[in-house]
């Protein structure tokens, strides 16, 4: 039986050189204009970093289902093969290998490659569909309703934050979809900081201070949700959510995943359980808490952020990775 704490003190180290060798291979496509090349090199890279880490990982959040992705499909195994008699821990693991590919094809801010893993059950298997979300910053402990009208929330994150509506600045992805919630906010008189794609970044942002955003609103993806949960976890920051299943057959997936109740309204505890947490994300572009890769011809550098529920760590962590020996110009410091 593991000891508490036993995955993310084992297992910290490995899963950041994960995230970092997702993040290298998927900076090297950066603006080439081809998202599902830098997708496809993010996904190779973090699958083939996976086979060095001493894990019985099962992936619960991951490309997709088995007959849609080749790597890092749900229910996957990935780890290290042990020796005989030997059984490494298992672990369960939400990735996403490169989010907002469309960041990284166009060289715009914040895509990263990220990854949360936990002892088995940690982390909801999600369905692969859209999730209502509301995420905030811990000042803003059960201050969030999910069914309040948008300037409910408005007035409660503010007073949450003892400022005005009117001093908070709101991340939403720019979607039509979100044209009456943009509108809504606007009404409210906070102001909005629109967003290509990206909204699990966006969401760490929320919960940390001093990164310029106060809360994000609006539907993304259920997937992302999941991770977003796992960094709430580490960062006692605040989250609503609730799957938008819409569609009889997205019915049908959520009932097979054993989600009994579809309109369930989820907190980042709920979507993200576990006990011990181990949330990773590299930067792959700059954005807003992370440099991207950095290259400079005898090796690179990249920035990553690694945090743990349990250990209560938060850590950035800057790494060089030297591809061969340093030639006569050294390892560069910026
Ligand atoms: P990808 O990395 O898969 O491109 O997703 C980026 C993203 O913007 C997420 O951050 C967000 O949750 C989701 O897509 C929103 O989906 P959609 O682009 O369909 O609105």
């Amino acid at each position: 039986m593991a000891n508490r704490n036993t995955i993310e003190r084992d297992l910290a180290g490995d899963i950041v050189q994960v995230v970092e060798e997702a993040a290298i291979a998927a900076a090297r496509t950066m603006g080439q204009g081809d998202r599902q090349a830098s997708d496809q090199a993010a996904v190779q890279a973090m699958r083939s970093a996976f086979e060095e880490v001493q894990i019985d990982g099962n992936i619960v959040i991951g490309e997709g289902e088995r007959d849609e992705a080749p790597m890092l499909y749900i229910g996957e195994r990935v780890g290290a093969t042990p020796p005989p008699g030997v059984e490494y821990p298992k672990v369960d693991i939400a990735v996403d290998p490169l989010e907002g590919t469309n960041l990284c094809a166009t060289g715009t801010a914040n895509s990263i490659a990220v990854l949360a893993a936990s002892e088995p059950g940690g982390l909801l298997h999600a369905p692969d569909c859209y999730m209502e979300k509301i995420i905030a910053g811990p000042a803003c402990r059960d201050a969030l309703d999910i069914d309040a009208p948008v300037k409910y929330n408005l007035k409660a994150i503010a007073h949450s934050l003892d400022r005005q509506v009117q001093d908070l600045v709101i991340m939403v992805l720019d979607r039509p979809r979100h044209a009456e919630l943009i509108k809504q906010i606007r009404a409210a008189g906070a102001r909005i900081r629109l967003i290509p794609d990206g909204d699990l970044s966006a969401g760490i942002a929320a919960a940390v201070r001093g990164a310029g955003v106060d809360a994000v609103m609006g539907i993304g993806g259920a997937p992302e949700g999941v991770i977003t949960a796992a960094a709430m976890r580490c960062l006692s920051g605040e989250m609503v959510a609730r799957l938008v299943v819409n569609t009889p057959e997205l019915e049908e997936r959520v009932e097979r995943m054993g989600i009994r109740d579809p309109k369930r309204i989820y907190t980042a505890r709920d979507l993200a359980p576990g006990q011990q947490i181990i949330f990773a994300a590299a930067g792959v572009t700059d954005g807003a808490l992370l440099h991207g890769v950095r290259f400079f011809g005898d090796g690179c550098r990249t920035h990553t952020l690694m945090m743990t529920y349990a250990s209560r760590k938060v850590r950035f962590v800057d790494t060089v990775h030297m591809f061969r020996e340093p030639g006569r110009r050294g390892v560069r410091l910026y």
